[in-house]
């Protein structure tokens, strides 16, 4: 089932999502299950990450989630241009979460020189820790039709392997580890964060009843259930419901 929650701006969009956050996750705790959480990078992402963290916690237990990336910028552990760090800043480093489900992907460090060994390193680390589901998977999406690091045209649409490799990627920084789609995919519940004008072209092509993978990679994306949180300039382009 596909679901359009429409807000009227970006600061609106970004209070629902984090507020229907911290209460999905919490309920899933009360259902008896640990969440995992696959979080994004992106603009909206991180506005979506401070309202949850300023959101009263209720039932959720943030030191039983467990978070993963769907995709990072393959630098330094201290770039500013890292995921996991915009992440930490905006949300993980104000809600007791627990650093040993923090799996953060590998950073370009000395320890992995080359991508496609981190990207094959954190696979594995998924493959011997995760579930083998995810609860919810956060994507932002790219005006081009992008989710996670897989871009229109690129190798890594068609890849089976848990996390992929990608160099040359045409949003900066160039080389990046992304998560599959068949992993993004084994998941309960999709969440697209979309906000703004430049992405409305995306989300119509994404949401069309017919279109290519390969020009828009959101249409990959096969999980039953899927909520496309968008504010009004992101769903202008959608046909009138
Ligand atoms: C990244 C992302 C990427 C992002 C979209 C949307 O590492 O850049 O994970 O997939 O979510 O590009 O980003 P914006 O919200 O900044 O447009």
């Amino acid at each position: 089932m596909r679901k359009l929650e429409i807000s009227a701006d970006p600061a609106s969009l970004a209070q629902n999502v984090g507020t229907a956050l911290v209460r999905r996750l919490g309920e899933i705790q009360t259902e008896g299950r640990e969440p995992s959480l696959v979080l994004t990078g992106g603009t909206i992402a991180l506005e979506v990450y401070r309202a949850a963290a300023v959101t009263d916690p209720g039932d959720l237990d943030w030191s039983r989630v467990d978070f993963w990336w769907g995709d990072e910028r393959y630098v330094p552990a201290d770039s500013s241009d890292r995921n996991d760090r915009a992440a930490g800043l905006a949300l993980l480093d104000h809600v007791g979460v627990d650093p040993m489900r923090v799996h953060a992907m590998p950073a370009a460090d000395e320890a992995h020189q080359d991508v496609s060994v981190a990207a094959a390193s954190y696979g594995e680390l998924l493959r011997t820790h995760g579930t083998g589901m995810f609860d919810v998977v956060l994507l932002g999406l790219g005006p081009d039709g992008h989710v996670a690091s897989l871009f229109p045209g690129f190798p890594q649409l068609e890849g089976e392997d848990i996390a992929l490799p990608v160099t040359n990627s045409p949003k900066p920084p160039p080389v990046r580890i992304t998560l599959g789609f068949p992993t993004l995919n084994r998941t309960r519940e999709v969440w697209f964060l979309v906000s703004g004008e430049e992405k409305a072209d995306a989300v119509a092509r994404a949401l069309a009843d017919t279109g290519s993978i390969t020009e828009t990679p959101a249409r990959g994306i096969t999980c039953d259930d899927t909520t496309w949180w968008l504010d009004q300039a992101a769903a202008h382009s959608l046909p009138p419901r």
